[in-house]
C-alpha cells in the first residue's frame, strides 16, 4: 500500500477516517505490512496484508463467496491475462491469447469504458480514478496512463495479484486494496472517475454496486460501466443448463470443462472461412470463445447475472445517471434490443449524473 491512499480511506464499517496502527513496516512510501483502525471505532481493524489493505478478510459467504473463490483462482492462474506483450506465431497458440495480449487492453479499455464512442481516444481522467473490481490490474494499467493516481479495488485474492502486477511492471501510481464494491471503504465525493469492467454481474447487487460507485464520485464525475447483457431465449436457456452443471463442479472439473470447450472452439476456428461461419451460429446459442481463461471465467462463477434495458435503465434512474455514450442507446424511444439479444453482447456505458 503506497501512502497517498490513507487520506481517501474511510472504514467500511463506521464510515470514519482510517489510521495507520503503531506496527507498520515499510520500504520507502510503501507500507508492506500493518494495520488499519478506524478513527471512530478502535474495534475496527483492517490488516495490511503483503502491502495490499485487506478489508474482506473471510467475511463474505455464500455463492459470494463461492465466486469470489473462482476469482480468486481464475486471476493467481492467469496472472498475465491481459499483459502478454507478444502474440505467438503459431494459429492455435495465437488463438489460445486472443484478448489477452497489452494491446488487447488498451484497446479494450477505452471501448469497455464508453470512452471510444465518446470520442476519447487520449481521455483525462483527472486525478483519482478507481477500478471497482481490478482483477489482475489489467484494465488499472491502462487507467494509470490517463490519470494521476487509481485505486484498484478487488474483493477476491485478485487484488494481491494486482499488487503484484504494479510492481513488477514499475506502475507507481495504481494502488491494490482487497475490498467489496458493494461496500467501499473510501470517503464520498473523493473521486474524479471510476469504471468497472465485466463485475456487476457477479456482484449479487449491481444497484448496490452502483450506488457504492456514484458515492465516492466528485459531483459531476463520470462512470463507465461494462456488464452482461440478456441473450435470446434459446441463449438463455443453455446458459442456465450448462452453469446449473459446470458451477457445482470441482476445481479439476472446471478446468477440464473450460479448457475442452476451448479446444473445440480453436478447432472449428481453424478449419477457414466455414468455421468462421460455424462459429457465428455458434455464437448466438452459448458462450464460446478459443481460450481457456475466457471460458473458464464464463462458466465457473456461482453468480454471472444478464441484465436487460430495462433493469439498467431503472438503476441509471435510481441514481440520476445520464449515459452519454456507449456501445447501446438502450435510453433511446425507438432504441431496438433484438440485434443486441442475438449476439448477447454485453453493454459498455459513459455515465454522468444528470
Ligand atoms: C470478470 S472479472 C473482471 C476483472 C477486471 N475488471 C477485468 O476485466 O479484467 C470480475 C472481478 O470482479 C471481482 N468481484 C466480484 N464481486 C466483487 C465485489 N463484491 N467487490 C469487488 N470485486 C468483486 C472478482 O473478484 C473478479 O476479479
Amino acid at each position: 500500500m503506497q501512502e497517498w491512499i490513507l487520506p481517501y480511506l474511510q472504514c467500511p464499517r463506521s464510515g470514519a477516517p482510517l489510521a495507520l496502527a503503531g506496527d507498520a513496516r515499510r520500504e520507502g512510501d510503501h507500507i508492506l505490512a500493518g494495520t488499519l483502525v478506524s478513527t471512530r471505532d478502535p474495534a475496527c481493524r483492517y490488516p495490511i496484508v503483503d502491502g495490499v489493505p485487506d478489508f474482506i478478510g473471510d467475511m463474505e459467504r455464500g455463492a459470494r463467496a463461492a465466486t469470489l473463490d473462482t476469482f480468486g483462482t481464475e486471476w493467481s492462474s492467469f496472472s498475465g491475462w491481459g499483459w502478454i506483450d507478444q502474440a505467438p506465431d503459431d494459429k492455435d497458440a495465437e488463438l489460445q491469447v486472443r484478448s489477452g495480449l497489452s494491446s488487447d487492453s488498451e484497446k479494450d479499455f477505452l471501448m469497455k469504458t464508453g470512452l471510444l464512442a465518446a470520442g476519447e481516444t487520449k481521455p483525462r481522467l483527472g486525478a483519482l480514478v478507481l477500478d471497482a473490481g481490478c482483477g489482475n490490474g489489467r484494465f488499472s494499467r491502462e487507467a494509470a496512463r490517463y490519470a494521476d493516481r487509481v485505486i484498484s479495488v478487488d474483493a477476491s485474492a485478485a487484488a494481491f495479484v494486482a499488487h503484484e502486477n504494479f510492481r513488477r511492471k514499475g506502475i507507481g501510481n495504481a494502488c491494490a486494496i482487497r475490498a467489496s464494491v458493494l461496500s467501499l471503504p473510501i470517503r464520498d465525493g473523493v473521486v474524479d472517475y471510476t469504471f468497472s469492467i465485466g463485475v456487476l454481474q457477479h456482484t449479487g447487487d449491481g444497484p448496490g454496486q452502483l450506488r457504492e460507485m456514484s458515492r465516492i464520485l466528485k459531483p459531476g464525475a463520470r462512470l463507465s460501466l461494462n456488464c452482461y447483457g440478456t441473450g435470446s431465449a434459446v441463449y438463455e436457456a443453455v446458459d442456465t443448463f450448462i452453469r446449473r452443471r459446470t458451477t457445482v463442479m470441482s476445481e479439476d472439473g472446471k478446468r477440464r470443462f473450460a479448457r475442452r470447450l476451448a479446444a473445440a472452439n480453436r478447432f472449428v476456428l481453424k478449419a477457414g472461412a466455414v468455421g468462421r461461419k460455424v462459429d457465428r451460429y455458434w455464437r448466438r446459442v452459448m458462450c464460446i470463445r478459443p481460450t481457456y481463461v475466457q471460458m473458464y471465467d464464463w462458466y465457473s462463477p456461482a453468480i454471472a447475472d444478464h441484465y436487460s434495458p430495462d433493469q439498467l435503465l431503472a438503476m441509471f434512474r435510481q441514481l440520476d445517471l445520464k449515459i452519454l455514450a456507449g456501445s447501446h442507446r438502450i435510453d433511446l424511444p425507438d432504441y431496438d434490443d433484438r440485434r443486441r439479444r442475438r449476439g448477447a453482447s454485453s453493454y459498455c456505458f459513459l455515465l454522468a449524473r444528470s
